[in-house]
């Protein structure tokens, strides 16, 4: 089964796809990261889209729906798309390019959780800068202080979970991303789960929806 797992930002996604991976054996689309990725490697996508996440602002569509297809291409395992789409536009580019290529996205998955957990999850979050691996000051401390417990790598906040890009984000999801539930909505494929909840509960929630 193929799913959009979507919701604001710090709801979740990253964790839950993880849970998936590991467990489900389903491969992550996280444009978000592929996006990490190409700013760390200095290429030509990470140099256009790093300013856009610098600010908290959406990278233009043509250059993730662009993105999107590369990955998409000869994807043979069920996948989990995290971060995409963001926007109508993209819903419509992920639609066309779904049919051309053959593949069926089954449920677009929303992860409620309240903005003022938001907050709190987004500034106390901490990410390897080496592993990726995701922490939190509160809730998923490393065992070390600022080192990662799978790797040893540096642990550091990532540039836009600072408080004044936070609203910036949480903005542009309010304006752009929230309006997919109707899309969806409307296409029968739209399934919420309770993301306020511990990790290990809204898994099962998701999980119950892929069986
Ligand atoms: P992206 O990386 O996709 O960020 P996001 O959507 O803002 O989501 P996050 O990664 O912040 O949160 P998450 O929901 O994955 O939460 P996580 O599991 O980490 O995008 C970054 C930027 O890239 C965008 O702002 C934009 O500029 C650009 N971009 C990306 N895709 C784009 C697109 N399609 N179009 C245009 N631009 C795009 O959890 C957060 C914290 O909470 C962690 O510390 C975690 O440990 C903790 N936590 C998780 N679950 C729980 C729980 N159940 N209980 C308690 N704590 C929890």
């Amino acid at each position: 089964m193929n799913i959009i797992l979507f919701g604001a930002p710090g709801a979740g996604k990253g964790t839950q796809s993880s849970l998936l991976i590991e467990r489900k054996n389903m491969f992550q689309i996280s444009t978000g990261d592929l996006f990490r990725s190409a700013i760390k490697n200095k290429t030509e996508l990470g140099k256009k889209a790093q300013d856009y996440m610098v600010r908290g602002e959406l990278v233009p569509d043509s250059i993730v729906i662009g993105m999107v297809e590369e990955v998409l291409q000869g994807q043979k395992k069920d996948f989990i798309l995290d971060g995409f789409p963001r926007t109508v536009a993209q819903a419509e580019a992920l639609d066309t390019l779904t049919s051309k290529m053959n593949i069926k996205i089954d449920k677009a998955i929303f992860v409620h959780v309240p903005k003022t957990e938001l907050l709190g999850r987004l500034s106390g979050r901490r990410v390897c800068k080496n592993c990726g691996a995701v922490y939190h000051l509160k809730a998923k401390p490393t065992r070390k202080p600022d080192v990662c417990d799978a790797c040893g790598g540096e642990v550091v906040q990532r540039p836009d979970d600072h408080e004044s890009v936070i609203e910036t984000r949480l903005k542009a999801y309010e304006d752009y991303t929230s309006p997919l539930k109707e899309y969806y909505k409307k296409l029968g494929k739209y399934f919420e789960v309770d993301g306020n909840q511990a990790s290990e509960s809204v898994y099962g929630k998701i999980e119950a929806l892929l069986n």
